[in-house]
C-alpha cells in the first residue's frame, strides 16, 4: 500500500510518498519562515499564496523522487485541519483532483492524528499510549486509543507550549521562531537567577496555562530594562528561567496525566511527545526523566517529523486507509477538529481543537 500525502495547513507546504512497510519513499517540505519572519508570526494570506505557489512542485518533486506515478498510488492523503483554513483548502483541493484523476481513495487526515500516530511509523509503538502534543498551536495530553479514538486528558486554556516559547522569545528580542532561540540562549543561562512561575502545578487534572508565565516574563524584562537595554546575559538567564518552567510544567501536568491514564488504561506502555516543541533537548530530558520514573517508554521521533511534515499525513492516511477509512470528495475542509469531540471544547485565543 503506498499512500501520497499533503500538508498544508500552517507554514510548511510539504508532499511525502509513504508505503505500509514503514518505507518514507519521498518526502519534501518548503518552509515559509522567511517569508513571515518579518511579521513575527506567521500571516495567514501569505501563507495560503505560498502553498498554491508551490504545492504542485512539491508533489510533482516527491513523486519524481519516489519513482511513482499517480496510477501507482493506492491513495492520497491531505491534512483536512485543523489549521489555517486557506492552506488546508489549497492542500484538500489539490488531493481531490488528484484522488479524481487517478481514480484512487482520498482521505482526509486530522493534523493532530498525523503528529500522533507518526510515533507507529517510527518506532512501531502499539496503543494504547499516552501523547503529549506540544507545538506552536496545540498542548494536549490524551491517551491514544487507537485510529480514530483518542480521549483527551488535558489541554491548554490559553497559549500553547511553543507559543509561550515564541511569546517569550519575541520579549527577549530573540526572533522567530522562538523555540529553537530561547533553547539556544538558554543553554549559556542560569536558570535558578530569575524563578518563573508554573501555572497550574499541583493541579488534579492535567491542562496547562502559559500565559501567566509570559505576563511574569515581561515584568522582569520591563524592570531590568527600566536600568538600560538588556544585556546578553540577563537575556540568557531569563531564556533559561522560561524553558525551566515550561519543562516543569510539561512534567508535572504529563505525570499527572500517566496516573490518570494508567486508571482507564493498566496497558499503557509508552509516552510520546510530538509537535515543534518536541525538538527541545532539556524538555526531552526532562520527559525522559519522567518517563523513567513512571516505568514507561519515552518515544520522541525524530525532529524532522516532530514539526509539520507530510510524512506523518501519507502515514495516518495509510493506517485509515488500512482500516476501510475514506472520505468523499464533498470533504469540507475543517479549521476546527478536535481528536476527541467529547472532550469540553477549550477556551483561549491560541487553542485550535
Ligand atoms: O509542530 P510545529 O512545527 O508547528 C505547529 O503545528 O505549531 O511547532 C512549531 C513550534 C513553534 O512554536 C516553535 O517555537 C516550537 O515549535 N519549537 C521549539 C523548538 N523548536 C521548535 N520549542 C522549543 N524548543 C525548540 N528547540
Ligand atoms: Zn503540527
Amino acid at each position: 500500500m503506498i499512500v501520497l500525502g499533503i500538508e498544508t495547513s500552517c507554514d510548511e507546504t510539504a508532499a511525502a510518498v509513504v508505503d505500509d512497510s514503514r518505507q518514507v519513499r519521498a518526502e519534501v517540505v518548503l518552509s515559509q519562515l522567511d517569508q513571515h519572519r518579518p511579521y513575527g508570526g506567521i500571516v495567514p494570506e501569505i501563507a495560503a499564496r505560498s502553498h498554491l505557489d508551490h504545492l504542485d512542485g512539491l508533489i510533482a518533486e516527491a513523486m519524481r523522487r519516489a519513482n511513482l506515478h499517480f496510477a501507482d498510488l493506492d491513495g492520497i492523503a491531505a491534512t483536512g485541519g485543523p489549521g489555517l483554513i486557506g492552506g488546508v483548502m489549497v492542500g484538500v483541493t489539490m488531493a481531490k483532483a488528484i484522488a479524481a484523476v487517478a481514480e484512487r481513495p482520498f482521505i482526509a487526515v486530522n493534523h493532530l492524528e498525523g503528529h500522533a500516530l507518526t510515533a507507529r511509523l517510527t518506532d512501531d509503538v502499539a496503543f494504547p499510549f499516552l501523547l503529549l502534543l506540544i507545538s506552536g498551536g496545540h498542548c494536549q495530553l490524551l491517551i491514544v486509543e487507537e485510529v480514530g479514538r483518542y480521549k483527551r486528558l488535558g489541554t491548554t486554556v490559553d497559549d500553547a507550549a511553543g507559543e509561550a516559547f515564541d511569546k517569550g522569545a519575541k520579549l527577549l528580542g530573540l526572533g522567530y521562531p522562538g523555540g529553537p532561540a530561547i533553547e539556544h540562549a538558554a543553554a549559556a543561562g542560569d536558570a535558578a537567577r530569575f524563578v518563573l512561575p508554573r501555572p497550574m502545578l499541583g493541579r488534579p487534572e492535567p491542562d496547562f496555562s502559559f500565559s501567566g508565565l509570559k505576563t511574569a516574563l515581561r515584568q522582569r524584562v520591563t524592570e531590568l530594562e527600566a536600568r538600560g537595554p538588556l544585556a546578553a546575559q540577563d537575556r540568557d538567564d531569563l531564556a533559561a528561567g522560561l524553558q525551566a518552567a515550561i519543562a516543569d510544567c510539561l512534567a508535572d501536568r504529563t505525570e499527572r496525566a500517566i496516573a490518570i491514564a494508567r486508571t482507564r488504561r493498566p496497558d499503557l506502555a509508552a509516552l510520546v511527545v510530538a509537535g515543534g516543541v518536541a525538538a527541545n533537548g532539556f524538555i526531552r530530558a526532562r520527559l525522559q526523566t519522567l518517563a523513567a520514573s513512571t516505568d514507561l517508554r519515552l518515544v520522541v521521533p525524530p525532529a524532522r517529523l516532530c514539526t509539520d511534515n507530510a510524512t506523518m499525513i501519507a502515514w495516518a492516511g495509510i493506517e485509515r486507509l488500512r482500516r476501510g477509512y475514506i472520505d468523499g470528495l464533498d470533504f469540507a475542509p475543517r479549521p476546527r477538529w478536535p481528536l476527541d469531540p467529547s472532550a469540553p471544547r477549550a477556551i483561549g485565543a491560541g487553542v485550535k481543537a
